[in-house]
């Protein structure tokens, strides 16, 4: 049985946060002189003098109205590496607990771990890219704490099967993160709707990919109502910046133009998917439900280094396990996309 106590890590369980001055206001005020702020202003930005709202409620609000889940379930980090960060601090007691990966997967799943000195235990995904459920079931000891799934999964840009994870969430009594950040470029339905069936899953998702915003930072954790409250506890008082907030909530109105957008990015990838594979040089296209491409040329460091020298430069994943000779591409611009296909062609 989850059991959310037993899981976490005692001193956090035991702590007493920092409480910022906002935090033990309540009320309607009109003269702020409870946090040492500078009453003028900068002279350059009047309005930004003020602390930002801790807890992001405005933004909040509009996420929940957008994918129907309570703001007290929803954790905003300054991209998704904070919360995997936190989570590692939260539950993983260092050099002791551990956590499951299945590569080739997202890198920062592994940094994470090894800043937090959490041992990772890898169970590489199968030749289709799936979860080996067996092996999965020998590498869980008592000390399990979390498991990262990311689907779709970076940088093979598969969807893993829903099935697959149901059966984790099922069956494991720790943290289950699915980290879903080019869930929107899927066919795979978010496990965000599912979040009332599991108290130990937490989904990861970013307005880095589908929302167009990976400069300002903005990650988003969804879970049980008891996992963001320990989020809370442990991250920086003030850890989204007021202008940050400010471009998230006009971003948050604009999801018309964010869905033509997933569309437009969509129907790119099949096309150039379908121009790569009329290249002599590119051997397979894996399918994607990403934003990317995975694939596999006959000589992927040749090809990597002929790119950069046309000034394209493409992630190298040719020495990642599962991975041989590929390369992952981004879909960018119609431009972006035709400069690529040409330089692929002027490949000797
Ligand atoms: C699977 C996955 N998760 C998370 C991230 C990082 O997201 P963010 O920009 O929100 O930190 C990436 C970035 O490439 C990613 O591939």
């Amino acid at each position: 049985m989850f059991n959310i106590d037993s899981l976490l890590r005692k001193n956090i369980r035991d702590l007493k946060p920092y409480s910022s001055a906002r935090d033990e206001f309540k009320g309607e005020a009109s003269v702020f002189l409870d946090a040492n702020e500078n009453s003028l202003g900068s002279p350059l930005m009047k309005w930004y003098n003020r602390y930002p709202d801790p807890l992001q409620i405005k933004v909040k609000e509009k996420i929940s109205f957008i994918k129907k889940v309570p703001t007290a379930q929803i954790f905003l980090g300054n991209g998704s590496d904070e919360p995997i960060d936190l989570l590692y601090r939260c539950f993983c007691d260092p050099g002791k607990d551990e956590a499951i990966i299945f590569p080739p997967t997202y890198g920062m799943y592994e940094v994470s771990a090894n800043i937090n000195n959490v041992k990772l235990v890898s169970v590489p995904l199968l030749s289709n890219f799936q979860l080996d459920l067996e092996a999965l079931e020998s590498a869980i000891t008592p000390f399990t704490k979390i498991i990262w799934i990311c689907s779709p999964n970076n940088p093979t840009g598969n969807a893993i099967d829903r099935q697959d994870i149901e059966m984790i969430l099922n069956n494991f009594d720790g943290i289950v993160v699915i980290d879903e950040a080019y869930v929107n470029f899927s066919r795979q339905k978010s496990f965000v709707t599912d979040l009332q069936d599991y108290p130990n899953l937490v989904v990861l998702q970013t307005l880095s990919k589908a929302w167009g915003l990976a400069g300002i930072r903005m990650g988003i954790a969804f879970a049980s109502e008891a996992i963001i409250s320990c989020l809370n506890k442990v991250k920086p008082p003030y850890n989204i910046s007021e202008p940050v907030q400010e471009l998230a909530l006009k971003a948050l109105d604009e999801i018309g133009q964010v869905n033509d957008m997933i569309q437009q990015i969509v129907s790119a990838r099949i096309s150039l998917e379908s121009a790569l594979l009329k290249s002599s040089h590119v051997l397979k296209v894996y399918p994607s439900d990403a934003n990317f491409l995975l694939v596999v040329f006959d000589n992927a460091s040749a090809m990597y280094n002929h790119l950069l020298k046309k000034g394209i430069v493409v992630r190298d994943r040719s020495n990642v396990l599962l991975c041989e000779n590929g390369l992952r591409i981004t879909v960018g611009t119609e431009s972006e996309n035709v400069k690529l296909l040409d330089a692929i062609q002027s490949f000797a």
